[in-house]
């Protein structure tokens, strides 16, 4: 396990603000890395790969005004519904992506496309299988999604299955699911993880392209509001039960939705909220320099504090959690 070589001098924070659909873009972007955490974005959120190129010029020319950002990521969709794939990659290849981010489908043509111009592949999983499988596909890094994430979750606690992955694989290991604060940032990193990946958190932030209502439902929102389902999108996601239920929808007895379709997607995203377990950590939407700050010296307290003395006192910070 390790934090790639390329990007340890360049960050201030072992985290990914992680790829979302619809909410992820170039200010989201620009703004997290700037303030020295690696910043991505699904190439989905643009309509057309014409489009996606764009949003990396953007992108580009904004850091490299910014020398000491961290370097920035892309999420490309590998699933055989989603057509884009291909131009997508080409894209991404003439753009020479620093991170590329896959999610359904670890493909050894992927992984030889970005290696080829020095970019790293981190890809996703929910399980030791898809974990073994990307491993054979020759990825650098590893996401384990694990139970309570947003958008696409998994089911397994964090503290079964990075050792798992750890067993066999020698990469980046990155934690996924309910990350809203340094603190467990650092506890990420204690249990074995080289980096966070924090999407929820970042919904509730200036930049995001999210609805206010929908940065608002984040607020008011705890755990227990988070409804694990496969009827919105046909693969098992969280989504928040106020949105499923104005959207016309009663969210204890879902239709069926058959086959998870790309084409599809985006609607059911637009009417239906998703958001992980982590929602009742957060309390405020603050612009994301702030927040990368406030995590950046939170997470530094944490590691100083353990390292201090094992037994601390930790009320303190439980009643700062609530208040
Ligand atoms: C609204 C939303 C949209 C998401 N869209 C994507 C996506 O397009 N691609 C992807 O790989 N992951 C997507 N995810 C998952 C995130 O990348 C990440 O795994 C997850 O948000 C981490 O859990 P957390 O939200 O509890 O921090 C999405 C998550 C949310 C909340």
């Amino acid at each position: 396990m390790a934090i790639p070589e390329k990007f340890r001098n360049r960050l201030r924070l072992p985290a990914i603000a992680a790829p979302m659909f619809l909410t992820s873009g170039p200010d989201l972007v620009v703004e997290t890395c700037r303030a020295g955490l690696i910043g991505t974005f699904p190439s989905l959120n643009q309509r057309t790969s014409k489009g996606y190129g764009e949003w990396l010029e953007q992108i580009e020319e904004r850091l490299d005004t910014l020398p000491d950002a961290a370097p920035y990521g892309v999420n490309l969709i590998v699933h055989k519904s989603n057509p884009r794939v291909e131009a997508d990659l080409k894209v991404t290849v003439d753009h020479k992506v620093p991170l590329v981010i896959t999610s359904l489908g670890a493909v050894r043509d992927v992984v030889d496309a970005v290696h080829s111009y020095g970019g790293l592949v981190f890809h996703d999983v929910i399980n030791r299988r898809h974990a073994e499988k990307a491993a054979e596909a020759g990825v650098d890094g590893i996401i384990a999604v694990c139970a309570g994430a947003g958008g696409h979750a998994g089911t397994m606690s964090p503290f079964a299955l990075i050792p798992e992955i750890a067993s066999f694989f020698s990469g980046t290991i990155v934690l996924s699911g309910a990350i809203s604060t340094g603190r467990q940032i650092a506890a990420a990193r204690m249990m074995g993880a080289d980096f966070a990946y924090l999407g929820t958190r970042f919904i509730a932030t200036r930049e995001s392209m999210a609805a206010d209502a929908y940065k608002e439902m984040i607020i008011a929102s705890s755990a227990a509001d988070v409804v694990y389902t496969p009827a919105i999108s046909g693969v098992n996601a969280n989504f928040l039960r106020p949105s499923i239920a104005a959207a016309g929808l009663d969210p204890d007895n879902l239709p069926d939705h058959g086959k998870m379709d790309m084409s599809n997607e985006s609607r059911a995203w637009k009417n239906v909220w998703s958001a992980g377990q982590g929602v009742g950590s957060i309390s405020a939407v603050p612009p994301v320099a702030e927040l990368c700050k406030d995590l950046i010296s939170e997470y530094r307290k944490a590691m100083e504090e353990a390292a201090e003395d094992p037994f601390q006192d930790l009320s303190a910070r439980s009643m700062r959690l609530m208040a």
